[in-house]
Order: C-alpha cells, then sequence, then structure tokens
C-alpha cells in the first residue's frame, strides 16, 4: 500500500500522525519545515510524490495561522511536484466557527480558507466534527467531516447514564448532543448561549429537565473554557447534581482554560487529540485518540470504499 500513496504530516500534531501511520502500518513520508526569523516558513518533501495519492494530515489549531500556511504550503510542493490527488486530513479546522457574517463588512474566514485550501491544490478534505456541517458548502470538492461521537462515547461507557441527561450549551450542538444522547440512552437538555465576545458568553434559557440530574456537556470545541463555565453556573442554579462530566471533540484547551473548568466544578473533560493537548498531569483530563478512526478513513478512501459509517 505504502508505494502508492505518501502520507505528510505537518509539524501541528506529531503524535497523531505517527499513531495514524502506526495503524496504516506505514511509514510517515519524509519531509521538512523550516521557519525562519521573520516568522515565514518553508516545506520540502524529501521524497517524489509524482503521480502519487497523496495526504497530508495537519490540524490547523493554535496557532491557527501557522498551521494554515504550512497546510497551504505543503499542498503547493505536492501540486508542483505533480502529485496525482491532494487530500488535506485536517482533523481540527481552524475558523470553521467564522462560517457567517456577525454583521455588515466582516469577513466568512472559514470560507476564506476553504478558497486557499483549493487554490493551493487540495482536491479533497478529510476533517472532524466540522463546527457546523454547511461550511462543507465553502469547498468545491469532496469533503469527508467525519465523527469522533462513537469514539468519545466509548470512552464514556463506564459514565453512570442512570439520571442522567446531556446537554446542549447551544442551539448549534444539539444535532450532536442527541447523538450523545441516543447512544448513552439519555435525555437532552439545551442552553441557550448569546456570545458578548471571544471569551464571554451568557446563557439565557434551559429547556429541559436537570434538577438532581449528572449532567454531561457536550460541545465540539472548547477553547477558552467559557462556553462550559457559564453553562456549568446554569445548571448548578437549576440544582443539577454537582458531577459535572464534559466531553468535546476538540480539546484546545487555550490558557486559561484549565483553571476556569476547575472552579466550573467539572469532575472529568474527555476530549480527543484531533489537536495536540497542551495540558499534561491534569488527573481530570482524559484524551482519546482519533487514529484509529482516521486511519479507517484513509484505508476505506484508497479502497474506493464508503466512509458513510464514520460520519
Ligand atoms: C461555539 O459555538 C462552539 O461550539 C464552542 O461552544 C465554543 O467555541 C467554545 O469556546 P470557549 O471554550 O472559548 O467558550
Amino acid at each position: 500500500m505504502a508505494g502508492t500513496f505518501a502520507l505528510f504530516a505537518g509539524t501541528a500534531n506529531a503524535a497523531l500522525a505517527a499513531a495514524v501511520a502506526r495503524d496504516l502500518a506505514v511509514g510517515l513520508s519524509d519531509c521538512a519545515v523550516e521557519r525562519f526569523p521573520d516568522g515565514e516558513l518553508t516545506v520540502r518533501l524529501l521524497e517524489p510524490v509524482r503521480g502519487k495519492e497523496v495526504f497530508l494530515l495537519q490540524p490547523t489549531g493554535p496557532p491557527v495561522n501557522d498551521h494554515l500556511i504550512e497546510l497551504l504550503a505543503f499542498a503547493d510542493a505536492c501540486r508542483r511536484a505533480a502529485a496525482a490527488r491532494i487530500t488535506a486530513v485536517v482533523p481540527y479546522f481552524g475558523y470553521a466557527r467564522a462560517d457567517r457574517r456577525g454583521g455588515r463588512r466582516e469577513p466568512i474566514t472559514a470560507s476564506l480558507v476553504a478558497d486557499l485550501l483549493q487554490a493551493a491544490g487540495v482536491q479533497h478534505v478529510v476533517t472532524v466534527d466540522l463546527h457546523t456541517p454547511q461550511a462543507e458548502g465553502f469547498f468545491h470538492c469532496p469533503v469527508d467531516s467525519l465523527t469522533a461521537v462513537s469514539t468519545l462515547c466509548a470512552a464514556l461507557r463506564d459514565w453512570p447514564a442512570r439520571d442522567a441527561v446531556v446537554v446542549a450549551p447551544d442551539a448549534g450542538r444539539v444535532p450532536m448532543a442527541t447523538r450523545y444522547a441516543q447512544r448513552l440512552g439519555t435525555d437532552l437538555a439545551v442552553l441557550h448561549k448569546r456570545r458578548l465576545s471571544g471569551t464571554e458568553t451568557v446563557v439565557t434559557h434551559l429547556v429541559g429537565d436537570v434538577r438532581d440530574r449528572r449532567c454531561l456537556l457536550v460541545d465540539d470545541i472548547v477553547a477558552t473554557g467559557g462556553t462550559i463555565a457559564t453553562s456549568a453556573a446554569t445548571l448548578r442554579e437549576a440544582r443539577a447534581r454537582p458531577e459535572l462530566v464534559v466531553v468535546a471533540t476538540h480539546g484546545l484547551l487555550l490558557p486559561g482554560a484549565r483553571d476556569r473548568l476547575g472552579r466550573a466544578g467539572v469532575q472529568e473533560v474527555v476530549v480527543t487529540d484531533t489537536v495536540a493537548v497542551p495540558e499534561r498531569d491534569w488527573p481530570a483530563l482524559r484524551v482519546v485518540s482519533v487514529a484509529p478512526l482516521l486511519a479507517a478513513a484513509l484505508r476505506r478512501f484508497l479502497a474506493d470504499e464508503s466512509l458513510s459509517d464514520l460520519y
């Protein structure tokens, strides 16, 4: 299999790339990324890609712009070196939240990123739990948006679902939370969140019954932890039980998030490794790998088999 395709990893998440390569029983393709003192970077492919199926594995998590430019440079290098097809495997898609104009005279940066990737030569995208499914529409090429819900539900198999409720922290997360609730066999509650700024949110409504129940707060991204902290306060006021667990696909866990979640009374945080998780030695944090999911997708992709049960 290794001769027919090349799997390059950017620098954003070396551990995940190594795990995917291990699962596929192939080596990562040889390349180098060099950063210059002025902040520019270049990449070099140290093996031929002419006529090959090429996968570029690079989540565009923090620092988002650096990782994005690196991915674009990889794609451009592959296109100029006559790769047959270039697939960007972007487990976390930075800027996905910028999927509409917040007001007049604002950009839709998710759409801009889609244009940039395609202009650089990307012909197919594989991603995980895209913030909004309709962001696929920013691409003209195929997008396979996989989901980590099954992976995360498997990690929650010992979580006591009896007397529990899955909580969506905002309307956008209702479809994802519904999948968790169905799989775990619980009820669903929904909060209505309003974002005041990049770090501040308020909850205005709670729909559903959380009183005396254990809550599992579900989100796609935990960045500053602000959404979770505000949601946790609302659940406490509504007399939910204190054993609060948070599950999210993308654990960006920016500086301050750990303290914020701790102060909010979160007992356990379960995330995947779509981005390299910055927190270590945090007993409340559990990281489960999406490497088997990505490897399964690439395997099927190479065999022209359907990926639909990975969505
Ligand atoms: C927002 O719509 C997302 O689904 C997440 O709730 C949000 O991005 C989390 O960010 P933070 O942790 O900074 O509140």
